[in-house]
């Protein structure tokens, strides 16, 4: 049987994941966390009692941390999730970026091979590749041509990762994945975000034109395909993972005021994210064709059942839009009006 270290577990895919794992695998399950205010463990509730399920509070930046979770849990496998996550942020303020997405993933990777792990899993993105125009999709050998300090500082990781492979042997994946939407996303994220603000009935932020498109993937799809590289992904490998649903912001936006009974003089064109990526789209053809996954989720399905999520876990959502969140709310959105 096999033990996982699941970094980042706390947060918005990682307690996707961990519930997935505990259910269709015999697979024990180590989080570690250092539960920012992206990480909740509420995210997790209801796994206490798990006998393959442990919690480890603790900061992949911190290597005697870090080692010392590796020496006390023994993992066969790490899958890597933690990271600052938030393109708007990194657009305030970078350092945090750097520190967790390099650094700690440099950290994670030298205390994994020093304890041997038989595989390392590292959760990346689609937006290491940059922009599209109109046509066309990324592949695994698209150049990687990021434009904000979240992806350049993601690009960093993965190039880190890889030299792990080539220099060190290590059995390492890097997978990259478009984005994603589900249950327990921060709703600083488009979709969440604009759930909540319909059923509070506050303006709904539109960046720009609105017409900027993302290949929109259910995290159920993203989490069931890392059960898949990591049984079967080949070592030094990328996966790309992508939803197979274009959509403009403006598209995603109208359904869920659809969904929410509202109009449309709820949406607010606000100023532009500074670097804004145009679009992302996704070929996940090595996924399909070497591992044999593909995405099940339609999108309409998927966000039907997310905006009826939102609704059943009110509290959830208000608790952490309460405090800290406000703070970076007034201060982005208070610049953009
Ligand atoms: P999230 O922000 O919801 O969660 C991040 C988690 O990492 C939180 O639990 C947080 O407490 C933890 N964390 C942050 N810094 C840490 C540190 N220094 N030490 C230990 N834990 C720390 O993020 P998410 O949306 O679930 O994304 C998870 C991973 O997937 C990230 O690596 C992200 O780059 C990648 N990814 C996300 C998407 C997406 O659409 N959300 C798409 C592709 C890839
Ligand atoms: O593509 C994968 C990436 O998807 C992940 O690596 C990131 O971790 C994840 O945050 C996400 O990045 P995006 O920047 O694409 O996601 P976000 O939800 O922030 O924005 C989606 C789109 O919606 C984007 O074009 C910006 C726009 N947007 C976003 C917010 C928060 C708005 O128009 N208004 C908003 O208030």
């Amino acid at each position: 049987m096999s033990k996982l270290l699941v970094t980042g577990g706390a947060g918005f895919i990682g307690s996707n994941f961990v519930r997935l794992a505990l259910t269709r695998t015999r697979h024990e399950v180590v989080v570690f966390d250092a539960l920012t205010y992206a990480g909740n463990l509420e995210n997790l509730a209801g796994l206490e009692n798990d006998p393959r399920y442990a919690f480890v509070k603790g900061d992949i930046r911190d290597a005697a941390a870090v080692r010392a979770v590796f020496e006390a849990q023994r993992p066969t496998h790490v899958v890597h999730f933690a990271a600052e996550s938030h393109v708007d942020r990194s657009v305030m303020d970078a350092t945090a970026f750097v520190q967790t997405n390099v650094v700690g993933t440099q950290v994670l990777l030298d205390a994994g091979r020093a304890c041997g792990v038989e595989r390392f899993l590292h959760v990346s993105t689609d937006e290491v590749y940059g922009s599209l125009g109109p046509t066309g999709r990324f592949t695994e050998d698209s150049p990687l041509m990021p434009n904000s300090p979240y992806s350049a500082s993601k690009t960093g990781s993965d190039l880190l990762v890889r030299a792990a492979f080539h220099t060190h042997g290590m059995n390492a994946i890097v997978t990259r994945c478009s984005n994603n939407y589900g249950p327990y996303q921060f709703p600083e994220k488009l979709i969440p975000l604009m759930i909540a603000n319909a059923l509070e009935n506050k303006p709904l932020p539109v960046y720009g034109d609105g017409k900027n498109v993302r290949d929109w993937i259910h995290v159920q799809d993203h989490c069931e395909a890392l059960l898949v590289v990591l049984a079967g992904g080949r070592a030094g490998e990328v996966y790309n993972i992508g939803g197979d649903s274009e959509r403009e912001n403006l598209q995603v936006v109208r359904r869920i005021l659809a969904l929410a009974n509202r109009g449309e003089d709820l949406i607010r064109y606000v100023t532009d994210r500074p670097g804004h990526d145009r679009r992302y789209a996704i070929d996940s053809s090595r996924m399909r064709d070497e591992l044999g996954w593909r995405p099940s989720i339609r999108f309409e399905d998927g966000l039907a059942a997310t905006f009826r999520w939102y609704v059943e876990n009110r509290d959830w959502w208000e608790r952490v839009r309460s405090g800290a969140y406000r703070d970076y709310y007034e201060r982005w959105y208070g610049a953009r009006r």
